[in-house]
């Protein structure tokens, strides 16, 4: 896909509304992660150097058209001020009188930020009339928000059409490296795929199956599929009632020539904590009580052999219940070796999605990964097959 970047357009002076995602995690009204921020910091860095006056556009939580308080972007200005080291004025209404001021305040190489685009309910319906108030505060239009691309909003779609139409520095890098890891990969190609629950991932995983040579599934999904093939599972997590679908799922790999790798031995326990007693046992003899909630030490030598072969990794989920330890060793070893291979430039590994990132990080891998999304729903909408529209959007 072709779509025009920061290098195919001259800014200076101005009017840039950059669409970014600062929904970021808050607990007590403190950023607890800052990923998001990190990643946007080249685009508006460029930007000002560039003499443009940076407008930013964000949602926040879903406050469904109503001034939430605690949805304010109000809340994120600090963080936002101390990761870019510059000054960013705030408007208190992303359209009308108060944004209008502020922006007609600015000069180029200044930075500003608009409340919450969900306070309006024309962000979510894509409302004509929402999208000309806020196209008309810019002159151009700079998508930064890849996380933010699944929904066809005011602001990551219907603005894409009414103003000339840029991917900033942060999609771009996204853009590049999900074609690099499954449009066009070096093969073989393996996807990871893990998680609680098949029902979330049946798309996914058709997709996958006719674009991967190996696809490797974990956590509780893959109990399904060792329930389909008529083993026991005993108390685990398991969704008895899509043993069909999983079957389906494993004649249509068979069919594309994908070689699905299911666990062989399991870390199991009889309760479900940190630091519960447990033991490995092979697949073939979970006892009655026993509850999966990782994969063992011979099913992680295997994908880890495979994985030496591979060139292209695609992540997405962890493989036990990695936020209680010891269920976190078979997703830390894999990510681990993933990390390695990557290092000494035999693979390519990207990864994204929930879950995934907080696991790698955990693994103390994410940093060596050759691309890491920050993206939730709008990463597995991508590995389905979908097309996003505000990357559509984007399109020349
Ligand atoms: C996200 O956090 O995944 C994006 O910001 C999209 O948010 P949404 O799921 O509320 O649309
Ligand atoms: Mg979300």
């Amino acid at each position: 896909m072709t779509f025009r970047t920061l290098d195919d357009v001259d800014v200076k002076g101005k009017r840039v509304l950059l669409r970014v995602d600062l929904n970021v995690p808050m607990e007590e009204g403190r950023v607890t992660d800052a990923t998001r921020i990190e990643r946007i910091l080249p685009t508006i860095n460029e930007l000002a150097d560039k003499g443009a006056k940076v407008v930013l556009l964000s949602h926040f939580g879903r406050p469904k058209g109503q001034r939430v308080e605690e949805d304010s972007l109000r809340h994120v200005l600090p963080t936002l001020e101390h990761y870019l080291k510059r000054k960013v004025a705030f408007a208190d209404d992303c359209v009308g009188a108060p944004a209008g001021a502020v922006i007609a305040a600015m000069k180029g190489g200044d930075v500003a930020l608009l409340e919450n685009t969900r306070y309006h309910k024309g962000e979510e319906t894509n409302d004509p009339a929402f999208v000309d108030e806020v196209a008309k505060l810019g002159d151009l239009f700079v998508n930064d928000a890849f996380s933010a691309a699944h929904r066809a909003h005011a602001t990551t779609e219907g603005i894409a059409h009414k103003l000339p139409a840029i991917a900033g520095r942060a999609m771009q890098a996204e853009l590049e490296a999900l074609e690099s890891a499954l449009a066009n990969p070096a093969r073989p190609v393996m996807a990871v795929v893990g998680g609680a629950k098949v029902s979330t991932k049946l798309e996914l995983l058709g997709n996958l199956v006719t674009k991967v040579d190996y696809l490797v599934i974990g956590g509780g999904m893959a109990n399904t599929f060792l329930a389909a093939q008529g083993k026991a599972v005993g108390k685990s997590l398991c969704e008895h009632d899509l043993a069909g679908t999983a079957r389906e799922i494993l004649e249509k790999a068979k069919a594309a020539n994908c070689t699905v790798v299911l666990p062989v031995d399991a870390t199991v326990a009889q309760k479900f904590e940190a630091h519960a007693p447990s033991h490995i046992v092979s697949v073939d003899h979970v006892g009655a009580d026993d509850m999966i909630l990782d994969v063992g030490p011979k099913s992680v030598a295997h994908v880890e052999s495979l994985l030496a072969r591979c060139k292209t990794l695609v992540w997405n989920g962890p493989f036990g219940a990695f936020e209680s330890p010891p269920f976190d060793e078979g997703t830390n070893a894999v990510a681990q070796t993933a990390a390695r291979l990557t290092v000494e430039g035999k693979l390519l590994s990207v990864a994204g999605g929930g879950d995934t990132v907080a696991a790698l990080n955990q693994a103390h891998a994410g940093q060596e990964f050759s691309y890491v999304s920050t993206a939730g729903g709008a990463f597995l909408e991508w590995l389905e097959g979908k097309t996003l529209p505000g990357v559509a959007a984007l399109k020349v």
